[in-house]
């Protein structure tokens, strides 16, 4: 299997892409893992360094808008797998641009090139932000977008294109929309759960009122919750969607 890693320079990613080549019992080994990404301002290389000699590995990079060098990318590899993002929901709310270019746009670059070259499956990584708030108990899988932020509006966008991509061609969509993460290679904007009780158990936790980022609380996880989520091979289906809550 090879597999074409966006967005893998930053949080999440990086973690998923150090697991799918470290040693993780049982799972089959790719045979090819590219990392796609642009280096924002949210992405650092260093956070690839454990994998960066691996024969299996490579870096491009570049910008998941880009449609000439991602349709060539998406060619050489048999499955996608979308983390790339502007992530930030405080940076949405001050300029929403570029996350309607990146998100939006950049989904349907990679979609289209995935439909035209045969890359199954093409995994998006979501946000169980599309959701929007919910004062208590989970949102179903299949509950209303309400998108509360221009960050979460972007994702809930890019979920549907991808939908649409399996309604209209049949291609195999994954969408994963997982509850707000921290663990290795989190930077500062994911602080907050550090400072929570119960947090460092693993088990998850619940902070309330985050500034900016949770209007009656959210749930967090640790990061192995996403990275698990998308091991290799995911579970087939047109939407995965794991816990929401918000
Ligand atoms: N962090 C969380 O708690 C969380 C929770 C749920 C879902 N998600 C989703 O998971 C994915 C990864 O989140 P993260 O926290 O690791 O994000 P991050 O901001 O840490 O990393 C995003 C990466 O995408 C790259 N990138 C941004 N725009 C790009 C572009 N146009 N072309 C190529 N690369 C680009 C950046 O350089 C960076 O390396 C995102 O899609 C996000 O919506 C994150």
């Amino acid at each position: 299997m090879r597999i074409l890693v966006t967005g893998a320079a930053g949080f999440i990613g990086s973690n998923y892409v150090r697991r799918l080549l470290g040693p993780v019992p049982g799972a089959a080994r790719p045979r090819r893992v590219t990392v796609l990404d642009k280096l924002t301002y949210a992405g650092n290389r260093a956070n690839l360094a454990p994998v960066q000699d691996d024969p299996a590995f490579s870096f491009v990079r570049g910008d998941v808008t880009d449609a000439a060098l991602v349709h060539d990318l998406v060619a050489a590899h048999d499955a996608v797998v979308h983390f790339a993002a502007e992530s930030h929901v405080d940076r949405s709310i001050q300029a929403s641009q570029e996350f309607v270019v990146s998100n939006v746009l950049g989904t349907q670059t990679l979609l289209d090139a995935a439909l035209h070259r045969g890359a199954r499956p093409f995994v998006h990584v979501s946000t169980d932000e599309v959701y929007g708030s919910v004062r208590s108990g989970a949102c179903a899988e299949d509950a209303a977008l309400r998108p509360s932020s221009p960050y979460s509006a972007s994702k809930a966008a890019a979920d549907l294109l991808a939908l649409s991509y399996h309604r209209t061609h049949g291609m195999d969509v994954r969408i994963l929309r997982s509850c707000n993460g921290y663990g290795p290679t989190s930077t500062r904007r994911n602080w907050s759960p550090w400072r929570s009780p119960g947090c460092s158990t693993g088990a998850g936790c619940r902070c309330t009122g985050t500034a900016g980022m949770c209007g009656s609380g959210c749930t967090w996880t640790i990061c192995a919750t996403p990275c698990t989520g998308c091991s290799w091979p995911a579970a087939p289906g047109a939407s995965t969607t794991s816990a929401a809550r918000r």
